[in-house]
């Protein structure tokens, strides 16, 4: 795989469901880069939460705004980026989920756990937004990374412009 660095592109209405077409995409691309099946699920989560955000955040779930998801191999990385329409920037430094308030009810909040996931589950995670382009939801991860420091989501950043 390292001999090429391609880009696949998708562009899914924003319709919810259609986000698995992008999991499945990406699962794909990963399994023939050799990337383990328990990092190929945390892919897949981290995917999914995006593309969730992108279609019922960014483009508020109008089908007639796409969102752009594009995979690139860059030898033994593979990154993907999800792209929508938003014309706002959100905060992404949310707090940690309190899994023992949500537990006891002190939380009673369901909602709230994409990005925790995506920052947990891919090696880099980069936000970005603009008025030109939106929200891009930037994740990498990597084919040599120890799971310990695959974990480890203390590297990302956020910025808007
Ligand atoms: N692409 C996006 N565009 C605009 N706002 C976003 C986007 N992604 C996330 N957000 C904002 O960040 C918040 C937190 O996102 P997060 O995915 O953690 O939780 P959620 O989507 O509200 O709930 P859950 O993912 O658990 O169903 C969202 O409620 C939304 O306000
Ligand atoms: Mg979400």
């Amino acid at each position: 795989m390292a001999e090429y660095k391609k880009i696949v592109e998708l562009s899914l209405p924003s319709i919810l469901g259609l986000e698995l077409v992008a999991v499945d995409a990406s699962a794909s691309l990963a399994k023939l880069m050799g990337f383990s099946d328990d990092r190929i699920q945390d892919l897949m989560t981290a995917v999914e939460e995006a593309c969730l955000n992108a279609i019922e955040h960014g483009n508020r779930q109008n089908a007639d705004m796409k969102v752009l998801v594009a995979l690139t191999v860059d030898e033994a990385k593979l990154q993907i980026d999800v792209h929508d329409r938003g014309k706002t920037a959100f905060n992404p430094d949310i707090k940690k989920p309190d899994i023992d308030a949500k537990v006891s009810g002190e939380d009673s909040r369901t909602r709230g756990w994409g990005l925790f996931l995506i920052k947990s589950l891919v090696d880099e995670v980069e936000f970005k937004w603009s008025p030109e382009t939106g929200n891009i939801t930037r994740m990498v991860i990597h084919l040599k990374q120890p799971k310990m420091e695959a974990n480890n989501a203390s590297g990302m950043q956020s910025y808007s412009s």
